[in-house]
């Protein structure tokens, strides 16, 4: 071996200077199916950052496209790359979260991975961090822009950005935006507070700290994509009425529990709607009841592994174990179910208020025994 060559124990030899300098900001890239786009974002995290130590840290989750193993040849040529890879996970705060726990520098700052988000603004952010605990880029303060966000996109955002500020109190202009920087250690302070699921890791880290911090905006301008697909659809509107919810009730109703009492409620309608149905076509109270609570525990099924665990979805063949051990859990729900149900019809109740309370039974015990057994604890 070279005499430049370390022992494996022998720190003797070896020069600090030698050795990458110790980041001073660390650069958090989520990313899915963004191949395209990882080699123009490090060069242009390179360009904004010139005279930075720094470190720029994927988090990818197991792109189909194989962006994880693009990062990775680049990161063999240069060390302040790596990359992070999530399997059977997916989601954009989670990773931000992963990523910014993983850094290694005492600042780290969330960009977009599709260019999206000008990475210029990585030096305006850094340049504006002694004073500060935290730097939003901000599309809506002057000389920042929204233009790459399409009318629909456009609209859902202001909503969203209104409802977060009236709403829970937001002072910043842009609670939304998917850019920003803050000190690691805020971040490792709240980190168990946050939620992983979603897109509104800002909105999240803001409202989670119990301390005022310095906030400060700078200005970033929102271009169009044009490399690959956005991941935003409108379930992550959805999510984010569930976590204005979650946060509204101080912690207390879970964004899973809105899912399911949603799913709940479609089901009852379904469910009211067959017995009705049923009722119509002659049948007698506890068929039609029957027939009712089965085609909503089926919808129920496929409903809550879409929506409510959605994380956690069982899909192929699993699904197959899955339902059986639904239909049996909800089975004993079924006897009480329709027990229930005819038991209140005999006595003399509306048929909608037998099926109601029926129901209501029926879907108490399913959340609770499903929860454990068909999609595991939380
Ligand atoms: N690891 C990981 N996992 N990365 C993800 C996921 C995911 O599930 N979903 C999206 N990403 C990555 C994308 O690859 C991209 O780099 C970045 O997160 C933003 O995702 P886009 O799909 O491009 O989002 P967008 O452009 O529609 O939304 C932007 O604007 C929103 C506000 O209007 C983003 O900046 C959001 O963060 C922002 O909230
Ligand atoms: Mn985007």
């Amino acid at each position: 071996p070279s005499s430049a060559e370390p022992e494996s124990d022998a720190t003797d030899g070896v020069t600090a200077g030698a050795l990458p300098a110790v980041p001073r900001l660390s650069v958090i890239v989520p990313t899915f199916n963004e191949r395209g786009n990882v080699e123009r974002m490090l060069v242009g995290i390179d360009g904004a950052l010139k005279g930075v130590p720094y470190e720029v840290i994927f988090v990818d989750d197991d792109s189909p496209d194989g962006t994880a193993d693009t990062v990775r040849q680049i990161g063999e040529r240069d060390p302040r790359v790596r990359c992070i890879r999530r399997i059977g996970r997916r989601g954009l705060a989670g990773a931000c979260i992963e990523g910014m726990l993983a850094a290694q520098a005492p600042l780290v700052a969330v960009i977009d991975g599709d260019l999206q988000h000008d990475v210029n603004v990585l030096r305006t952010m850094l340049d504006r961090s002694p004073d500060a605990d935290l730097v939003v880029a901000s599309r809506y303060v002057d000389g920042g822009s929204a233009d790459g966000l399409n009318r629909r996109r456009g609209a859902m955002s202001r909503t969203a950005t209104g409802m977060a500020r009236r709403i829970l109190g937001i002072k910043t202009s842009d609670p939304m935006s998917g850019c920003f920087l803050i000190r690691r250690a805020l971040v490792e302070r709240l980190a168990p507070a946050l939620s992983p699921n979603g897109f509104k890791i800002l909105l999240d880290i803001m409202t989670a700290s119990k301390e005022p911090m310095r906030v400060v905006e700078v200005p970033m301008a929102f271009a169009a994509r044009d490399e690959g697909d956005s991941k935003l659809d409108s379930r992550t509107m959805l999510d984010f009425v569930t976590l204005l919810i979650f946060k509204v009730s101080g912690g207390t109703i879970s964004p899973r529990f809105v899912w399911f009492s949603a799913v709940g409620g479609a089901g009852l309608v379904l469910h009211l709607l067959m017995l009705k149905g049923g009722l119509l076509v002659g049948l007698g109270f506890a068929v039609a009841q029957s027939i009712a609570t089965i085609g909503a525990m089926t919808s129920n099924f496929a409903m809550n592994n879409v929506f409510t665990y959605r994380d956690r979805r069982v899909s192929g063949l699993a699904m197959l174990p899955a339902l059986l051990k639904f239909y049996l859990i909800c089975g004993a729900g079924a006897v009480a179910n329709v027990g229930v149900a005819s038991w209140v019809f005999e006595g003399g109740w509306r048929w909608w208020l037998a099926g109601v309370a029926g129901s209501v039974i029926g879907a108490v015990w399913n959340f609770a025994m499903t929860s454990l057994f068909v999609w595991g604890p939380s």
